[in-house]
């Protein structure tokens, strides 16, 4: 859907597959699939040290609290800067080679520019074409995408309108979340790993509350991910070959979608109360013994 490739369109107009090997080497999928599995990574790890910093602060199975957070930070830094760089970095590539319309929405480009600048900070403006408020890192995305300098990236204005992603704002905002959670990542993760590294990470109340109150981060930066993903892609259904307004049943009606979309609403609302409780009770428990035994305070 993001990048076709490997079939031809026949005379109907319809697609068929030529070559199995092209789509399982499609290059977009690697970057994706790593990157996927890192943000997985990066949200266990991040769960892990949030437990064992809740059993250390709170002084409940204490060695498995630290053995905890070795893991779960150590895990944490590497997939943190794994996540940037080369599974983002790769993402970006191919975002910029194949849907380069989308790369100029996802960074507010809105004029083509050579030495364009990244943004830090800023909110589009489509009705006036600009960036409003903006902070920006003079050629930074020049660099990034092209790694000259001077490369000329490719706005929003160098596309006709209706190639445009249709909610450029949530698509701009989505991205900057997941960019700038990432960033927050590897800085908390680096802190706590130095603090690993000199012996100070289980003393270290402040980190320790930090670490606890992170977990919920990634789901949210994995969240942006896939909406940057979805709504980038707009408005195409498969890109360059079939617009999603094409891609809709005339036969289910928008009653039967909604029926089916509050069923679906409700099943995993109902799954997630129990997801919580679950949980909640696993580490209230802590881990036990082999024999069956929980662990009491403190034990080794
Ligand atoms: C720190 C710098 C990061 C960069 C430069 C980056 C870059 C990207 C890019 C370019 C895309 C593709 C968007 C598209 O297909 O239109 C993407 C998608 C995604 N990102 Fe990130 N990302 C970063 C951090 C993160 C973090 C920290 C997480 C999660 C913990 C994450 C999770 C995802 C997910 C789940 C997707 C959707 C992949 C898909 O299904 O296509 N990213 N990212």
């Amino acid at each position: 859907m993001q990048h076709p490739v490997g079939y031809i369109i026949a005379a109907d107009g319809s697609a068929h597959l030529t070559s199995f090997w092209a789509l399982l080497f499609n290059p977009w999928v690697g970057w994706q699939y790593l990157h996927n599995m890192g943000g997985a990574v990066i949200t266990g790890a991040f769960v892990m040290a949030a437990v064992g910093a809740f059993y250390v602060l709170s002084r409940r199975q204490e060695e498995y609290g630290r053995i905890f957070l070795r893991l779960g930070v150590t895990a944490a830094v590497i997939a943190s800067v794994f996540q940037i760089f080369p599974s983002g970095d790769g993402q970006g590539k191919m975002v910029a080679l194949h849907q380069p319309a989308t790369l100029a929405a996802m960074e507010g480009l809105f004029k083509t520019e050579k030495g364009a600048p990244i943004a830090i900070v800023g909110q589009p403006n489509v009705a006036e074409q600009r960036l409003d408020n903006p902070i920006l890192i003079p050629k930074a995305l020049s660099f990034l995408t092209y790694n000259r300098w001077g490369a000329e990236v490719k706005g929003l204005d160098a596309f006709p309108r209706d190639h445009w992603p249709d909610n450029i704002p949530l698509l701009y905002f989505s991205y900057h979340m997941m960019v700038g959670l990432g960033t927050i990542f590897i800085a908390i993760t680096m802190v706590a790993a130095f603090l690993l590294w000199r012996k100070r990470l289980y003393g270290a109340r402040w980190m320790l509350w930090i670490l606890m109150l992170s977990f919920p981060f990634p789901y949210i930066a994995n969240t942006a991910g896939w909406m940057t993903a979805e709504l980038g892609r707009q408005p195409w259904l498969v890109y360059g070959l079939m617009r999603t307004s094409e891609g809709f049943s005339p036969l289910v009606s928008a009653g039967n979608g909604w029926f089916t979309l509050l069923g679906f609403m409700g099943m995993y609302a109902v799954l997630s109360i129990i997801f919580l409780f679950l949980i909640w009770r696993e580490i209230e428990h802590g881990p036990r013994l082999l024999n069956g035994a929980v662990k009491t305070e403190g034990a080794a």
